[in-house]
């Protein structure tokens, strides 16, 4: 059995490390947030379509609107918190990572964010990896987000690269045999650096729960890196978050090449 790492928290440790970090009380203030704002919103418009007033045209279409507006956000709260939870459903293709990680930028609007300095040191001739394109466009657009995130208001240099990586000795992720990197494994790595706040060191084992986030009710649901994780491991990848000693985040993703699965 490999030892809990940053990445693997002893499973009896987490409830109280997530209690202690004020997790669990976030996530049930986060769900008030999601929840219980548009559903007041809902319950006045209501009442206003219901009372006693005559409304014209105008005003009732605004109501109406209102209550739409509401609806549509317990909704998609609703759906990103099923979708955490969900079993995901995969079809694989070759993809070459620097497309993927150009998909990743563009969703996440970073490089719209004129503070947002961003570096591309892309290796070139990588050979592709065999993934779910959509899927692995979204854990990398997650951590893309959050390295944004941890640099705003300020702004800050992105920093995206990737190379081939070629084991010399075998290593283990996870529990499944199909996740260990042997020796002789080719893998394509992607890192993506941030200058951003970084991660608090007592804090760290906690970034891949579900619903842990330091970010305001509303802003983060804090399941973005539960998400990221849960796809990366259906590639039997590795999805690694350090800090770096010279400030921010280094997050580095290894996927093992197309022939190497
Ligand atoms: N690059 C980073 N720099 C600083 N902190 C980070 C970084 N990446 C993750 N974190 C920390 O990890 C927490 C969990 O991240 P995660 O993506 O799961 O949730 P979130 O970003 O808070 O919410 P969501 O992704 O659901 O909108 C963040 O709230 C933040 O505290
Ligand atoms: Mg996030």
């Amino acid at each position: 059995m490999s030892e809990p790492t940053a990445q693997s928290p002893r499973p009896e440790n987490t409830l109280r490390q997530l209690e202690e970090a004020g997790a669990l009380s976030h996530f049930a203030s986060s769900i008030a947030h999601e929840v219980c704002n548009p559903l007041s919103q809902i319950v006045l418009a209501t009442d206003l379509l219901a009372g006693p007033r005559p409304l014209n045209e105008d005003l009732r279409k605004k109501i109406t609107g209102f209550l739409r507006q509401g609806a549509d956000r317990i909704d998609k709260a609703m759906k990103q918190m099923l979708r955490a939870c969900a079993p995901i459903e995969t079809s694989m293709t070759p993809e070459n990572v620097n497309t993927l990680l150009d998909d990743a930028l563009a969703a996440s609007g970073a490089a719209a964010a004129a503070s947002i300095h961003v570096e591309k040191h892309y290796g070139g001739s990588l050979p592709p990896v065999l993934v779910d394109r959509q899927h692995v466009t979204e854990a990398i657009t997650h951590v893309i987000s959050n390295a944004i995130d941890a640099m705003m208001p300020t702004g800050g240099t992105l920093t995206l690269k990737t190379e081939l990586k070629v084991f010399e000795s075998s290593e283990r992720e996870g529990w499944q045999r199909q996740s260990w990197f042997r020796a002789g494994d080719r893998a394509v790595v992607i890192e993506i650096t941030d200058t951003g706040h970084g991660i608090e060191a007592a804090k760290m084992p906690l970034i891949f729960e579900p619903f842990y986030t330091t970010k305001p009710a509303g802003k983060g649901a804090g399941l973005g890196l539960t998400v990221a994780k849960k796809i990366v491991d259906l590639h039997y990848g590795r999805l690694e978050i350090n800090n770096r000693r010279e400030g921010g985040v280094r997050a580095t993703l290894t996927l093992k090449t197309a022939s190497h699965i």
